[in-house]
């Protein structure tokens, strides 16, 4: 009975919408009437430039850490992981607006942190390269998701140094935010194909 109470207030984490908020107070702009539309991280440096981004990005990752922190700090029997995936659901599916929310990453990226910060630093560099290679958030979101989850099976056998147990529970739910993840990126997707995608302005394949 805690756990669902506890699984209830991860979700509700999840739903706070920072980019819209900070938008709508600070800069009295809806994101989501700009740019992609989406409530996330990357539309909310598009639209609102570099500090209102780098916050929500800050809030973004931290929803998804608290949310998967909640069994340790309350001592509850269920896996941490099952809070976090709550959280994703909030912020893919906000119950403060009108469930229509962001597309999943940086709040999988906060799960990550709260279940080990080696293994998020490990993801975040793949990130990082693949965002100076590609230069666009969506690309290298989809690609960087299937890689960590990938990383989930081969690091415990061949670099056990960062992440040591082969932990399946992981990888299932990994592999199921990876999915969820291109199923949200459709429109990029088309996007990508179309040659219209938004890049970001550095990395190999800059915009102009
Ligand atoms: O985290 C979302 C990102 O991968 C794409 O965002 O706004 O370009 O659709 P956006």
């Amino acid at each position: 009975m805690k756990e669902v109470l506890f699984l209830v207030i991860a979700y509700l984490l999840g739903s706070l919408q920072s980019g819209v908020w900070i938008g709508q107070l600070f800069y009295k702009k809806d994101i989501r009437n700009f740019g992609s539309g989406n409530t996330g991280t990357t539309n909310t440096f598009r639209v609102l430039g570099k500090k209102a981004g780098t916050v929500v990005l800050f809030m973004d990752i931290l929803k998804g850490t608290l949310a998967t922190s909640l069994p340790i700090i309350f001592n509850l029997p269920l896996n941490p992981l099952w809070f976090g995936v709550a959280a994703i659901l909030g912020h893919t599916f906000p119950i403060f607006g009108k469930f229509k929310g962001g597309k999943a990453v940086a709040t999988s990226a906060g799960m990550l942190l709260a279940y080990s910060p080696l293994f998020f630093a490990y993801s975040a560099s793949i990130f990082v390269i693949l965002l100076f290679l590609t230069s666009m958030v969506s690309l290298t979101s989809m690609l960087s998701a299937l890689l960590i989850t990938l990383s989930t099976i081969l690091l415990p056998i061949f670099f056990p140094v960062i992440l040591t147990n082969q932990d399946w529970l992981l990888t299932i739910l990994a592999t199921s935010i990876t999915l969820f993840i291109i199923i949200r990126h459709r429109d990029n997707i088309k996007r990508i194909k179309d040659g219209t995608e938004s890049r970001v302005p550095f990395g190999l394949n800059k915009s102009e």
